[in-house]
This record gives C-alpha cells, structure tokens and sequence, in this order.
C-alpha cells in the first residue's frame, strides 16, 4: 500500500436545482466531513473540496417549471445549499460553484487537450431536433408513449411508470416538452470518449484495488461485464461550458465531462498549490458520492484523466447506498424528505444530534432508514442518557465537591487501571474505522468511550464515596474528566459543535487525535466551567408533529393523484325538468341516536318546515349547520329512515379530501326558491 503525503477529498458536486435533505447530507457530506475531519485531527495534510454542478438538463428543467432563467435557479440554490452545509458543520475547505469563469476555462483547457491529443472519436448521429423551439432535445425533452407499458407521459430516458430506460428513439408518438410539436430526426456532430478501447485500462485500474467497497465493486464489475461504450462528451444544449472548437454554436461539453474537472477547478481557487493536491503521485485522492455517481467517478471521470494523462486517480471511491425515510424512499416531488433548513426549524441548535442520528444510520453497504422514532432513541437514550450524562455527572460533582478544579489522582485500583487502559486503546481504533470508511463502526466506538465512563463512574459511585473518602473521590473524578477530555477529541469528527463545547469547558485546547486516550489531558488544579446542557430530552409531542407533517406531505400527494370523475351518460332535459330543487334554510338540527352519519335537519321550505335526513354528521355538528341556507331536491320520494322519514335530500359538493360543502345560493334569497 502506498504511503500517502496528502490526500484531496472531494465531495460531489450537488446539482443547484433544490435544497438539500437529510439523504444527501448521510450519504455523502456526513461520510465526508468525519473523514476530513479525523486527518486534520492527526496532522494529515488534507483539503476538502466541493460546490455545486450548476450545467446539464436538471437545471434547465427546473428553470422551465419555476418560470425563471437557469442562471436565476443555480444563483438562488447555490446559496441556499451552501448555507445549509455550513449550519451543519460540514468543514469544506472551499464551495465554489462550475458557473466560475475558473470552471470554464479549467474545463475547456481538458478538452482542448483531449482533442488536441486525438484522445476523441468523432462522430455525427441523428438526433431529435424541434424545428418550432430550433433545437435539439435533451432526452429528458422528449416525451411519448412507453413501448412496455403504454405510459403516454414517458420520458427520453427513462419510463417513471414502469421504470424501464429507454431511448428517445424507442418512445412510440414522440413529441418536444419544449413546443409540444413532433420533433424531427436531424444530424449533429459530437466529440465521443471511446471508452470501449479504455476498457482494459479501465479493468486494470479498478482491478488494482480490490479493497474497494462491495457495493462500489458490484456496480462497477456490472458495467465492465456489459462492455463500456463510446459516451458523447459534447451536447447540443445551449446551457453549459461552451464546446472550445470552432462552429460549435448551440453545443457546450457533456455535463458529466464539466462537472468531475470542478474538483480540480475548485481545488485551483483554493490554492496556488493545487497541482500538488491532483498531479502528485504521492496524493490521496478520494471522491464521496451517492451510489447514483458510482460509474462516473470510478469509470468515466478516470478514462478522461487517464486519456489527458496529468492526472491522478482516485484511490478510493466510498459510496453509499441511499437512506430511506420513514420506509419510503425520499422523493423531492413527493416531498417525502427531511429538508435541513425546516429541520433547523423545528431544532434549534441540534445539529449535532442529526449528524449522530444519521451517521449511526447511514447506508453504508445498503440501503437504510431514517425514522423519527429512531431519531428520538437516539438522542434520548444514547446521547442524553449516556454521553451527556456521564459528562454532567463529572462536571458537577468537581464542581460540587472540588470547586470546580480537576482534583489529583490518588492511588489507582485495579479497575482504574483496567478503565485506563481501555480508554487508551479506544482512539486508534475509531481512527483506524474511518480511515478504512467504517463510520458507523467509528461512531460506536466513539460512543463506546462515553459508555466507558458512563459505567466507570456508576460502578466507583463517587457521590457515595464523597461521604466518606474525599481523596478517592478526586481521583475517581480525575478520571472521570480525563474520559471526558478524551471525548472531546475522538467526538469532533462527529459531533463539532459538541466537542467544541466539551473542549472549552474542560479548558482542553487544541489537542490532536495522538493525544487522545491519555491519562493526563488534564492537569490537576484546572478550572472547569459547566458545558451547558449538551443535549436534552426530545419529547414525543415533538416527534409526532415530525410525523404528522410527512402524513400530510403524503395525503397531499395522493389528493394530487386524484381526478376528477367522468361525466354520467346523457340524460335528457324531461328527465332534469322531473326534479324540482328548491332553496330552504334549517331551522333546526339534531344528530339522530344510534347513527354515526345522520342529521336531523328542520328545513323551511317556505310552505312549511319539512324533515330531511341528511348523512353529514362526521362532516358538520347540528349547531353548525343550524341558520344555513341549503339547496335540496324538493320531490324526492319520501324514505323511512331509523324509524323516521326523510323528505327530501340535501345536495353537498365533495371536496377533492373527501370534505363536504353545502351548495348554496350566491345571496340569500327566499325560502322555497325554485332552482333550474
Ligand atoms: N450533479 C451530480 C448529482 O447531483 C453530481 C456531480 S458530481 C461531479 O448527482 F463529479 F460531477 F462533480
Ligand atoms: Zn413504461
């Protein structure tokens, strides 16, 4: 295994067309941000790059829907995105963005050299081209009917239906989403990476690193047993970093092609070093992404750096799977998704307990799921119950009994000893966990310590021992904060803001990751302060509105799924003129025994008042609807009912929610009007 110098993270570039949740941030930022964290925290040389991909069709379709110009979209979700990453700690060293003019030139300077290498394979195709808009389509701008499943709304690439990937050339009755009109077959010339003849470079490359993750290696292996093909990379859209070639007009690069290079384009406006951190054989490079990036990072992005040949691979790929929520997979147009920026809404300053929450939960080798019933355990039990209390109870019983000043250390019993010496050992071995990319297993070691002073001060019992022995309680109490010191560092990589609680109540400093499981962290006769409350109990009332609010995200959606009904078979005007319906006000109401769904209404007819049954008494009280002007069908044959007869019925209006409405008059007219 080769030594590394440095290493460059890179987080992937977020498309700038929404706001984040929390399936990104534990897929790929929280893996990141521990990672980086952890190196910085052992003096590695380390930088830490992201931004957003501001090109390709996503961005151009949600400028269409929202009505505004793509620039407007990625200036608007830039900003929304990058203050989200920031509230949650996540400690990039910079977070640019592709639209920079630095991105443009870095991008059109590769493939300059790409070209200018004969590295691509020329090549002219037919494409959809809407004659009425004058462009070519995106395959996400071709809509027609599945071939598998008759799906009218499917799309160039891919049936949401049935699922199936498709073709723009496969959809049966293709028309353009931009003008409606039949797009028309026309020749285009676009710059293709064959990678068919990269394959065996490619097979060699990710078969020099068989300690990739399964889940990585599974993908991978499936698209090499498949054959790699040419793949253009060069489109004809007019949103992007513009082809550098001469009559290119209306064709930028390959979005998949300009996005990858900003991690180096990002890298340059970082440092002036930055040929150091993407050129230095002796450079780690390492991508976190979601599994949906898989093939792009260990395929596409390495045969376009292996074919320019100055740069240097990426020595490991730790994607994750997706994370699930509440057993439904996340969907931004269902709004099934915890969005960052509401969940700081909803907790203030909690940060660190979602970070815990998901990285205790992330998918690390499959898929996972967040729950908040899972959430709440988590910070009640594990973080309140354990960690902040364990804390709570060294600090103030040293406060307490020491005025607040770290006591010294007596003579050590076997099990002080023992404690010790555990506690030692606990640092390397979360370190070694996230070296290798097992966070969750770093995390609870991490949590492991917590434990461990949890327990060693429930089974020494200080606040017994006060009683009788205060100079073993000091040494108890000695170690008790040392756990808590060693905490402070061995947490940060998870938890910032709480570390950097911890690290200032207990007078820590700045200490590095070797320092950690020490016995003398802290000296005796150090002032301590009181970290404040690290965390707090959530309570159930909290989590059920959590809850309640995916339950309306859901009904909502199904309420938008809904249509209206078609039209009833003709009928007749003799047949209409039969009914007479009339206009009457109910003068009295009451609901009728033993019935869930009846009312008793009094209605004036104004002839007389009338009795009139009406199932509406899970929609409206009697006292509700009492006053009210309604319109009813007047010559109804009379119906017995629960021992009663009804003359005559009400006519309601159904809300899309199943809701009722009354049908009445636009002014208040006289009773017994007639209506036709
Ligand atoms: N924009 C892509 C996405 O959101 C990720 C691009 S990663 C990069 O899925 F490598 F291209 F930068
Ligand atoms: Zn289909």
């Amino acid at each position: 295994m080769t030594t590394f110098k440095r290493t460059t993270v890179t987080a992937a570039l977020i498309y700038a067309n929404g706001p984040i949740h929390i399936g990104h941030l534990a897929g790929c930022y929280l893996p990141a941000d521990i990672y980086v964290r952890y190196l910085r925290s052992i003096g590695h040389d380390v930088k830490f790059i992201s931004g957003t991909d501001e090109h390709g069709v996503p961005i151009t379709i949600k400028a269409k829907k929202e009505g505004i110009t793509p620039q407007q979209v990625v200036d608007k979700y830039y900003t929304i995105i990058k203050d989200a990453f920031e509230e949650f700690g996540i400690s990039f060293d910079i977070y640019s963005r592709t639209s920079n003019a630095i991105h443009h030139e870095t991008s059109q300077e590769i493939f300059k050299n790409l070209y200018d290498k004969g590295q691509f394979v020329e090549e002219i195709t037919e494409q959809y081209y809407d004659e009425k808009a004058q462009t070519f389509l995106a395959d996400r701008y071709i809509i027609g009917t599945c071939p598998k499943c008759a799906n009218e709304n499917a799309y160039g690439d891919q049936c949401e239906k049935c699922g199936t990937t498709l073709s723009p050339t496969e959809l049966i009755n293709p028309r353009s989403a931009l003008s409606g009109e039949k797009p028309v077959m026309k020749p285009t010339k676009n710059w293709y990476l064959p990678l068919d003849k990269m394959q065996p470079a490619l097979e060699a490359y990710v078969n020099s690193h068989p300690e990739w993750k399964t889940n990585v290696m599974g993908q991978v292996k499936s698209w090499l047993n498949d054959g790699l093909r040419p793949r253009a990379m060069t489109r004809d859209l007019d949103w992007g970093v513009k082809v550098p070639l001469p009559d290119t007009d209306g064709k930028v690069l390959y979005v998949w092609f300009d996005a990858p290079i900003g991690y180096i384009s990002m890298t340059k406006e970082l440092t002036d070093q930055w040929a150091t951190y993407w050129q230095d054989p002796e450079t780690r490079l390492v991508h976190f992404i979601g599994k949906d990036n898989i093939v792009f990072h260990c395929l596409i992005f390495p045969a376009m750096c292996m074919a320019d040949g100055r740069f240097i691979l990426a020595d490991n790929v730790p994607a994750n799977e997706f994370m699930n929520l509440e057993g439904d997979k996340i969907s931004t147009s269902r709004n099934w998704a915890v969005w960052l920026h509401e969940y700081l809404r909803a907790f203030e300053g909690q940060q660190d307990v979602l970070r815990y929450a998901l990285a205790a939960a992330a998918p690390e080798s499959k898929d996972s799921d967040f729950t908040w019933g899972d959430f709440q355990t988590r910070n009640n039990s594990e973080l309140v119950g354990i960690l902040g209390n364990f804390v709570n109870r060294a600090v103030v019983l040293t406060q307490k009994n020491f005025d607040a000043q770290v006591p010294a250390r007596g003579e050590l019993s076997d099990f002080d000893q023992q404690t010790l010496t555990t506690l030692a050992e606990l640092p390397s071995k979360i370190g070694d966990a996230i070296a290798q990319y097992k966070f969750r297993e770093a995390l609870a070691l991490m949590m492991d310590v917590a434990r461990l002073g949890n327990k060693y001060l429930a089974d020494t019992e200080p606040w017994k021992v006060v009683k009788t022995d205060l100079e073993r309680t000091g040494t108890i109490l000695n170690i008790g904060l040392q756990i808590a010191a060693t905490l402070a560092i061995v947490s940060e990589p998870f938890m910032p803001f709480t570390a950097q609680k911890l690290a200032k109540a207990l007078k820590l400093g700045q200490r590095t990751w070797a320092e950690a499981g020490q016995a003398d962290l802290l000296a005796t006769g150090t002032s301590i302060e009181t970290p404040g409350l690290l965390f707090s109990k959530i309570e159930d009332a909290t989590i059920q509105a959590q809850i309640q609010k995916l339950q309306d995200a859901k009904k909502m959606n199904e309420l938008a799924g809904k249509e209206v009904q078609a039209i009833k078979d003709t009928t007749q005007y003799d047949d209409f003129a039969k009914m007479d319906i009339r206009i009457g006000t109910i003068e009295a109401a009451e609901k009728v025994a033993k019935s869930k769904k009846l009312l008793k209404l009094t209605v004036n007819d104004g002839i007389k008042q009338r009795t009139i049954l009406s199932g509406i008494a899970e929609h409206f009280t009697a006292e509700e609807v009492v006053g009210k002007q309604v319109t009813f069908l007047a010559n109804l044959a009379p119906r017995p009912m629960m021992g009663m007869v009804s003359e005559g019925m009400i006519l309601m209006a159904e809300d899309k929610d199943g809701s009722l409405a009354f049908v009445q008059p636009s002014k208040e007219v006289w009773n017994g009007a007639t209506v036709a």
